[in-house]
């Protein structure tokens, strides 16, 4: 048994399921009282096991189950949906109804959960529904939290001075365990990836506590171990839509030199409401003085993908600058969700489905090359030892 509260150097955070529990709750006070009460994390699981659990008592009892991931292996398979900006609305259903039959294991979430605070008085009643409206697949599987711009709250017009309250109280993280010093950044490990999640609301600057500990994190990967390497983030680094064009700028500036050094696969955010991916480009050598102000074509650097079209009710964000800039390789403003299957440590199966074809649709398709592992010539050959599938067509025969 591992306490995740507590910090584990060996990051073990994937034994540790915190199951947030909706059910009896009705009003914001009443429902942060009955969380902080009843919210627990379950020690000592087992990997690759289906687990029961039970709510409340009596005949008002429900039953659930989860799946807990395997274990940690370079090899293993597995699958994440990728969802942003979901909201409650009709689209936000459909996103959700398609994900649920997309056989997705865990969903990478990249912030704006409830969007509570577009809601007149901000009470918490929108926190709840959305709670019960996601039900149907966070008390089956985890989601991997980020925060977004409508989770900070800041309301000084209703007394609510500090930031993140809502989100920090009902969506927990296991940051202690990945030596975090804040539950809005952290990372997990899962199968064969590791997950590094990024608050784009918090500092992150040099110097900060965010910037200390991606340093110390990515140094930390092992792609031995766990050769997919994802950073999930809210505002996106690289997005040609008009709508908040450039503010993950800032960001960017930060991080991006980390991002190609450490050879990350594949960069997650939402917050633009359209779906568009990148190629592998780069900006490092920019800088307020150099004359090299446009991205450049970069083996090293990740796959900038934004999926904040989950649903919610502000709508698509329609306009993308014209003509298509270079580095952008798929975008169109449509609501949809992402699966990403780690198939073996040198390929990855990513699809964007658009909610619009009623059905399981891939509209933008993509096999991954791991950045770490089909990249080094040496591993090339260590490859041919150890894996099964040797070409494009073995790979999609398994499938
Ligand atoms: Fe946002």
């Amino acid at each position: 048994p591992v306490d995740c509260r507590s910090s584990s150097p060996v990051h073990e955070e994937e034994f540790c399921l915190y199951l947030i529990l909706y059910y009896f709750c009705l009003g914001k006070q009443s429902c942060n009282n009955w969380l902080m009460q009843n919210s627990n994390y379950v020690f000592g699981l087992q990997y690759n096991t289906k687990y029961y659990y039970k709510i409340g008592t009596g005949d008002s009892a429900r039953e659930f189950w989860f799946q807990t991931p395997p274990a940690i292996d370079v090899d293993a398979p597995y699958t994440f949906g990728i969802i942003g900006d979901l909201g409650q609305t009709f689209n936000s259903l459909s996103t959700l109804q398609h994900y649920l039959k997309s056989g997705g294991e865990s969903v990478l979430f990249v912030g704006d959960l409830s969007y509570a605070d577009r809601y007149q008085h901000n009470d918490g009643i929108r926190w709840d529904s959305w709670g019960r409206f996601v039900e149907r697949s966070t008390a089956y599987q985890p989601w991997i939290w980020n925060s977004g711009n409508h989770e900070i709250e800041y309301r000084p017009d209703l007394g609510e001075t500090s930031t993140f309250k809502p989100y920090l109280h009902r969506y927990s993280t296991p940051y202690l365990a990945s030596k975090s010093s804040s539950p809005m950044w952290y990372a997990v490990r899962r199968a064969s990836a590791h997950i590094i999640v990024l608050s784009s609301y918090s500092p992150f600057v040099k110097y900060t506590p965010q910037w200390m500990w991606l340093k110390g994190e990515l140094k930390r990967v092992d792609r031995e171990k766990t050769p997919w390497l994802i950073v999930l983030m809210h505002a996106p680094m690289y997005n040609s839509n008009d709508a908040h064009y450039m503010e993950g700028e800032s960001m960017r500036a930060a991080f991006e030199k980390w991002f190609v050094k450490y050879k990350v696969d594949l960069v997650f955010a939402g917050h633009v409401h359209a779906y568009e991916r990148s190629y592998r480009i780069s900006n490092i050598n920019y800088n307020v003085t150099s004359g090299n102000r446009y991205p450049v074509p970069d083996k090293s650097a990740p796959v900038y993908i934004t999926v904040g079209d989950g649903g919610n009710q502000e709508g698509l964000a329609w306009r993308f600058s014209d003509p298509q800039p270079d580095y952008s390789a798929f975008r169109e403003a449509s609501y949809g969700h992402s699966t990403l299957q780690l198939v073996n440590r040198t390929h990855a199966v990513y699809q964007w489905n658009r909610n619009d074809d009623g059905k399981h649709v891939p509209t933008d398709n993509v096999v991954f090359h791991n950045q770490y592992w089909a990249s080094n010539t040496r591993r090339r050959r260590l490859k041919k030892k150890h894996l099964r599938y040797e070409s494009l067509e073995g790979l999609m025969s398994m499938l």
